[in-house]
């Protein structure tokens, strides 16, 4: 068996787990980041596309946003569309300023794969039945088979920042975790494709036939989602059949004016609000969707994730520069109470426009009555945006 140490050991190179990597790099802590999957394979996965504004400020003290704020789109505003009209919301003017980056998550990986390779980081892939183990003790290691032999990375400190099928939340022992899950009775099917945005900035839309979102890459490169029942499969959809519905859920103007063309990516994703309590266990931290899970609806998925990378970063710079533990201590504690608001919110927006398959009159009278109240309220509308644009780390 081979045998490498290291200060942090983090599984999972997604975004969570590479921005953390990245950060303490650049503050002389040391890490190995042991993926699964190829490079190429990580880089496929069409996610998310809006950033909060904390977001943006870790990848610029990464050292990685110089591609982003070349390429990324500054949005100050969005749309809702319900009841025949267009509303906007504009975020800067409701919550002080503030924006979000419309930039997509497979550029930001990229680009943390890119600083990772610059400043010789260490980045295992296929790396396979990776293990946590001695987790309650100071000397934690994590083991992993690659071609053919076992590996042993010693450590201080375990990064599970595995994605929610990964491994790190099933090593914390059944009687010490919470999950918390709502499963939403639907999915999105989303298809991305080389063509104009349909509108400058992103159209949430609320439609008898169920919910859409108009997003976007790139001036050239659009995203979009329908709301699907959970029972449908991606050959159902044909691209035709995808922008025909498309277009029946967008009001008129927006639809005549869409420009289609084939889908270059097309997936179904389920819905789900997931939360493991607590974030901790021993020496091992949960990052990212390997702990909590949010309908995409508030575009709160990876955004959650990097403020757990936030306060983990701040913990472990304290531990290791300053010999103060507090950060680290209470991690769990901080990272769920701004887990747990950014699944209210993201739950509020997903019943907010969605189509429910239960739903009585009296539930669509309500979801008017949000709507009607949302564009009629400052108050309201500063609440949205201060949710949107990402409530404080
Ligand atoms: P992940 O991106 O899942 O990364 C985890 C990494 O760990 C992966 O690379 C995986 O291969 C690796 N891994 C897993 N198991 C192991 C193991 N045992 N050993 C080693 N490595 C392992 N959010 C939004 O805001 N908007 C969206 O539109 C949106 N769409 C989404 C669509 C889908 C299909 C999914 C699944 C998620 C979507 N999200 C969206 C959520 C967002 O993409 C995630 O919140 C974000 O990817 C979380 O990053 P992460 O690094 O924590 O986890
Ligand atoms: C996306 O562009 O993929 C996207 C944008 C906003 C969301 C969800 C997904 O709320």
């Amino acid at each position: 068996m081979s045998e490498i140490t290291t200060q942090v050991a983090i599984i999972g190179g997604g975004p969570s787990g590479l921005l953390l990597s990245q950060l303490l790099h650049r503050q002389g802590i040391a890490s190995v980041v042991l993926e699964r999957q190829t490079r190429d394979y990580v880089l496929g996965r069409i996610r998310a596309g809006v950033l909060e504004r904390g977001f943006v400020e870790l990848m610029r003290e990464a050292g990685c946003a110089g591609r982003m704020e070349a390429e990324g789109e500054v949005h100050h505003g969005v749309y809702l569309a319900h009841q025949g009209r267009m509303d906007r919301v504009d975020l800067a003017a409701a919550a002080n300023g503030a924006t979000v980056m419309v930039y997509g998550q497979t550029e930001v990986t990229r680009d943390l794969y890119a600083a990772r390779e610059a400043m010789g980081g260490t980045v295992i892939h296929l790396a396979d039945k990776v293990q946590p183990q001695e987790l309650k003790s100071d000397k934690p290691f994590v083991t992993y088979e690659k071609d053919g032999e076992t590996h042993r990375v010693n450590c201080d400190f375990i990064i599970g920042a595995d994605g929610f099928h990964g491994v790190s939340r099933k090593s914390i022992p059944a009687d010490v975790l919470r999950e918390y899950e709502k499963v939403y009775p639907f999915g999105w099917l989303g298809v991305l494709s080389e063509t104009k945005p349909a509108s400058p900035e992103l159209i949430y839309a609320r439609h008898e036939r169920g919910f859409a979102l108009c997003s976007m890459r790139s001036q050239v490169l659009s995203r979009y989602y329908i709301q699907v029942p959970l029972t449908d499969n991606v050959e159902d959809w044909s691209d035709d059949a995808f922008w025909s519905e498309l277009k029946a859920r967008l009001p008129q103007e927006v639809a005549e004016g869409l420009q289609t063309g084939p889908s270059i990516e097309k997936s179904i994703a389920p819905l789900r609000s997931f939360v493991a309590e607590p974030m901790r266990y021993g020496q091992l931290f949960l990052a990212g969707d390997a702990a909590h899970i949010v309908p995409p609806t508030g575009a709160k998925g990876l955004n959650s994730a990097a403020s757990d990378i936030y306060y983990l970063y701040h913990g472990l710079r304290d531990h290791y520069q300053n010999g103060d533990s507090a950060g680290l201590d209470s991690y769990s504690e901080k990272a769920l109470a701004r887990v747990w608001k950014a699944e209210r919110f993201s739950w509020w927006m997903t019943n907010l426009l969605h189509r429910f398959p239960d739903m009585s009159e009296a539930d669509l009278r309500l979801q008017c009555a949000d709507l009607d109240y949302l564009f009629s309220s400052e108050a309201a509308q500063a609440s949205m945006a201060e949710n949107y644009v990402g409530l404080p780390y």
